[in-house]
């Protein structure tokens, strides 16, 4: 099968070859921008689900947020029980205080992240469908410039803060943008 792909590659023009060798290092890329989406400090707030997640050195293995915290009607938890009631506006200086970032609520449903593979990421990241109407070069300032991506490398005392830093994961995004946003493919069982 590879030796397939070896032979066709061979028998194409000169342009598509280029193409093809610029997509490693926009993988390259790609995957720096996953290992922060995909990291708990982010991926715990873009759930499927009703639920938020905790996870993470002092948490324990990644669960449901418990108090019966739910999404709500739009992410900023039930009437009764807001995640306001909690969440300030900034982290709580002590360990199991809650964190707290300006207008603290779960992503919408459709940009659900936790759980799922680096394709289906990526799939997500690349439809406007599913970013609220934002295309890449707006994800890319959102991720530079908004308070509750920007707590993901200000967690608070005891949490792991995501990999990297704001600037670095707007740079390559700017980067990934530039060199064709590839995905990668599914991995193979998925
Ligand atoms: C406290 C919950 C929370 C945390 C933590 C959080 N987000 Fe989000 N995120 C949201 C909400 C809510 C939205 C929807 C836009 C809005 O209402 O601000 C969103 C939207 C986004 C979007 C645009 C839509 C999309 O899916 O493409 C990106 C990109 C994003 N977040 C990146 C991040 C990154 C990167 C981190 C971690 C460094 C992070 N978020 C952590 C709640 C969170
Ligand atoms: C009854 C209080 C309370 C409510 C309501 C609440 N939270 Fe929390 N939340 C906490 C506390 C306390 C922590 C920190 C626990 C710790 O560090 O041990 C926390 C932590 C978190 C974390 C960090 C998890 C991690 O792995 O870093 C997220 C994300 C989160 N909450 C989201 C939400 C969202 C979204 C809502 C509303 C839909 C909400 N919470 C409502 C008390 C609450």
């Amino acid at each position: 099968m590879r030796f397939v792909v070896a032979l066709a590659l061979l028998a194409l023009p000169a342009p598509v070859l280029a193409q093809e060798a610029a997509s490693p290092q926009g993988l390259a890329e790609w995957q720096k921008i996953y290992e922060v989406f995909s990291h708990p400090r982010c991926a715990n707030c873009h759930t499927e689900d009703d639920h938020p997640r905790w996870s993470g050195a002092h948490y324990g293995p990644t669960r449901i947020h418990p108090f019966n915290v739910r999404r709500g009607p739009d992410g900023f938890g039930n009437t009764g029980l807001t995640c306001q009631t909690c969440h300030q506006e900034t982290n709580a200086q002590i360990l199991h205080g809650p964190p707290g970032a300006p207008n603290w609520h779960l992503a919408p449903a459709e940009m659900v992240w936790f759980e799922k593979s680096s394709a289906q990421i990526c799939a997500q990241i690349k439809d406007p469908a599913r970013t609220g109407g934002m295309d890449l070069e707006e994800v890319a300032v959102h991720v530079r410039d908004d308070a509750l991506v920007a707590w993901g490398w200000d967690p608070g005392p005891g949490r792991e803060p995501a990999p990297g830093s704001a600037e670095e994961t707007f740079a390559a995004l700017e980067r990934w943008t530039a060199l064709g946003a590839p995905c990668p493919a599914e991995e193979s069982g998925e």
